[in-house]
């Protein structure tokens, strides 16, 4: 996925799926105009109690998600990305916890239901796979033996044969050749890249309406990530499910998604379609992060900027703005050390957004870059 592709994406993106959710303002509903949401986060707090400190790694996160919309999560490491996607699942575990907030999956609020309840929920409406393939299997059980579990959970009325019938179909789905004979195989006859296909198959084999991917090619090299990407859309597609593709690789969002939202300490602090930021993204921290991409038209500018500075200790977080001390626009103003800036709604040339900038309407509206 490299520059090209984003490039490519700028002016192929997806039309076809309706205005993204990402970019509607925070407000309390579980559906609009144009139907109802799948997932509606709203001031989802989570946090890690470490005895001498306390850290903020969910700050009050609102979102909603459409139906087979695909939002892409972007933002530097510890920024809160897999927090968000655990809190989301109920799957923060101490020393954390989910401090506040609601996760309305579709238009139920599945915050504080109790484990019994969660995991009849789990793999069936909301799946979640993790960069890490074999933290989804365990490593002494036979891959047939890890789908009929993760079948039968939902289907406890299915017999042995058809178990396997289903178990094989699901690995054929995620191309594995030779199914049949592959489901007898242990997680480590399997290659990395086969061992995500397989997490995959059980992620979607209950058909669950949203999905939700934590950086799912990352550990894989970059012809496997393409393959596993490929096959992830694909079935995606085919399943009608929603995503929410947590990454740090901005090619792979332009590629993947129909929106993008910039997580930056704990926060989102631009949601809007990827149209919108990629041609012109409003934020400061966006941009910067963009400006991060290799880009092969700007090759003779030098070497890659990177943003300066480091993302801040998010148990002792500074007053105003969190990326004011980084920030090319507001380092120095006092307006974005001393005063949180709060979510609004901007329009700029290339659509709306939600941004937490104090200056985002003056940016929204030339367009940042
Ligand atoms: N199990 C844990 N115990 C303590 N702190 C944690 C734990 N998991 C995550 N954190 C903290 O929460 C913050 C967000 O982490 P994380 O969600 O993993 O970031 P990302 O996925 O964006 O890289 C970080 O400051 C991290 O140190
Ligand atoms: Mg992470």
């Amino acid at each position: 996925m490299g520059a090209l592709s984003v490039l490519e994406r700028m002016r192929g993106l997806r039309e076809d799926r309706g205005a993204p959710a990402g970019v509607r303002a925070p407000q309390a509903a579980t559906d609009d105009a144009d139907g109802p949401f799948a997932l509606s986060v709203r001031n989802l707090r989570t946090v890690y109690e470490l005895g001498h400190a306390t850290v903020q790694a969910v700050r009050e996160v609102s979102f909603d998600l459409r139906p087979t919309e695909r939002l892409g999560v972007v933002g530097e490491s510890g920024s809160g990305k897999s927090a968000l996607a655990l809190s989301i699942l109920g799957l923060i575990e101490p020393p954390g916890r989910v401090g506040g907030g609601e996760v309305l999956l579709n238009g139920r609020n599945i915050v504080g239901l109790s484990e019994r309840q969660l995991s009849s929920i789990r793999g069936r409406e909301i799946a979640l796979i993790l960069q890490d393939p074999m933290s989804a299997l365990d490593p002494v059980k036979t891959i047939g033996a890890q789908l009929h579990e993760a079948i039968a959970v939902h289907n406890p009325q299915l017999r042995r044969s058809a178990l396997r019938r289903r178990a094989a179909e699901l690995l054929r789905e995620v191309d594995i050749p030779q199914a049949e004979r592959r489901l007898d195989d242990y997680p480590h006859q399997y290659s990395g890249g086969m061992r995500q296909r397989v997490a995959i198959a059980m992620a979607i084999a209950n058909n669950p309406s949203v999905l939700i991917a934590d950086e799912p090619t990352t550990a894989l090299d970059v012809t496997t990530q393409a393959q596993v990407l490929g096959l992830l859309d694909r079935l995606v597609d085919e399943h009608r499910a929603a995503v929410i593709l947590i990454t740090h690789n901005l090619g792979i969002v332009s590629e993947f998604c129909d929106s993008v939202s910039v997580m930056y300490a704990g926060r989102l602090v631009e949601s809007s379609s990827c149209e919108h930021i990629f041609l012109g993204a409003t934020h400061p921290y966006s941009e910067a992060l963009l400006r991060c991409v290799p880009n092969p038209e700007r090759l003779a500018e030098g070497p890659l900027p990177a943003i300066p500075g480091f993302p801040p200790d998010l148990s002792a977080l500074p007053g105003g703005c969190t990326f004011a001390p980084r920030c090319s626009v507001g380092r120095e103003l006092a307006v974005c050390h001393e005063q949180t800036p709060v979510p609004e709604l901007v329009e700029g040339p290339s659509g709306s957004a939600i941004v937490e900038c104090h200056f985002a309407r003056e940016r929204a509206a030339r367009g940042s870059r």
